[in-house]
């Protein structure tokens, strides 16, 4: 439906749309500094800040709705600031508080509320808050001086289909992190470490996504480049337990949700045979929500493990229960949305 901006809700893409404001904080002279907000788009900073030639950078990602009764919620922000902090003392950032990170979420979004896809249109307004050195460094050391960002755009389905099951490939000729790596942070190296495997499993539109192995043996499943993994197993809920995985805040929900319906939950190393006993699995994570996938290809082996073209029973029902909280359509029993006034 057509509107003032002329956005199409129903038909977003998850990528960026000019809003009105950001907003920002600084960190010097051993402190953060008074929340500012800004309607630019850019940001200055000096040639050799510490973000630009030795990656002290971080990012997060999270979700905020309009829903049925009108309101709107932002889903588990406190996770998000804590797995910031978390980032932070991986790569010797200074943490900023969670009450803080909550505080700028809430502004950006108020600021921003014409912004907000309307309920019933499956887009959501995305929030990416980044944190970067901005410090003078040209020996490798941390820096002194930082920029915390938050900006937002609204957003559609991050894979095709929204939820519809899609191909992923098993990439084990690139690795993503390492097993005692950052793996474990939302740093931006991990990414830049994976642009070859998503570029080259992405060419032509064959698959969705690329898939990894562990680093060290390739032996047990890890995770999908933007997403953690799940898969079925007779009725139980299994995700991976590995030290170079993201720690996702969905898939942690899911895992609680799993739980309340009665589904064992398991999380353990999984053998990348095991794959073929499984009779559903699932990318999950902000952008993703729950994408299905149809099959995991491993070309290098020959091996192909099928899944379904369609959502499985399972995997379909988590999917609707964690919209739901999400959307304010159940009760929130595990207190996981604030709601903005
Ligand atoms: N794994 C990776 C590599 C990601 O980029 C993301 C996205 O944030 C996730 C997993 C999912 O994490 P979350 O559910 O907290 O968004
Ligand atoms: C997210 O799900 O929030 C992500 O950060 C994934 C991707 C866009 C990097």
């Amino acid at each position: 439906m057509a509107n003032s901006m002329n956005i199409d809700w129903e038909n977003l893409p998850f990528g960026y749309v000019k809003t009105d404001y950001n907003v920002r904080c600084y960190y010097r002279d051993g402190k953060w500094g008074e929340i500012e907000v800004s309607s630019s788009e850019h940001i200055e900073m000096h040639m050799a800040a510490s973000s630009l030639h030795y990656g002290q950078e971080a990012f997060e990602g999270l979700k905020a709705y309009r829903c049925k009764d009108g309101k709107i919620r932002i889903f588990r922000p406190e996770a998000n600031a804590e797995r910031l902090q978390s980032t932070c003392r991986g790569i010797m950032m200074p943490e900023l508080s969670t009450e803080k990170f909550v505080e700028m979420c809430k502004k950006v979004i108020k600021l921003n509320e014409r912004f907000i896809p309307p309920y019933g249109t499956g887009a959501s307004l995305y929030l990416r808050p980044l944190l970067i050195g901005t410090g003078i460094t040209v020996g490798v050391k941390p820096a002194d001086e930082y920029l915390f960002v938050i900006f937002v755009t609204p957003v559609g389905p991050y894979f095709k289909g929204g939820f519809k099951a899609n191909p992923y490939v098993i990439t084990r000729k690139y690795d993503r992190s390492a097993p005692l790596g950052t793996g474990i942070y939302k740093v931006g190296g991990n990414y830049a470490a994976s642009l070859r495997a998503h570029v080259e499993a992405c060419h032509g539109g064959q698959y969705a996504c690329e898939f990894y192995l562990d680093a060290k043996e390739k032996k047990y499943v890890d995770e999908a480049g933007a997403a953690n993994f799940f898969g079925i197993k007779d009725g139980a809920y299994i995700t991976p337990k590995s030290t170079s995985i993201l720690p996702s805040i969905t898939n942690k929900s899911l895992m609680q949700l799993a739980e309340d319906m009665g589904m064992k939950v398991e999380r353990r190393p999984i053998d990348v045979d095991e794959l073929s006993e499984f009779q559903e699995a699932g990318a999950c994570g902000t952008a993703a929500v729950i994408s299905p996938i149809e099959r995991l290809d491993d070309p290098e082996t020959g091996k192909s493990y099928v899944f379904g073209k369609e959502p499985g029973p399972w995997s379909t029902k988590l999917y609707h229960a964690l919209r739901a909280i999400q959307l304010g359509e159940a009760e929130d029993v595990h207190h996981w949305n604030t709601v903005i006034d």
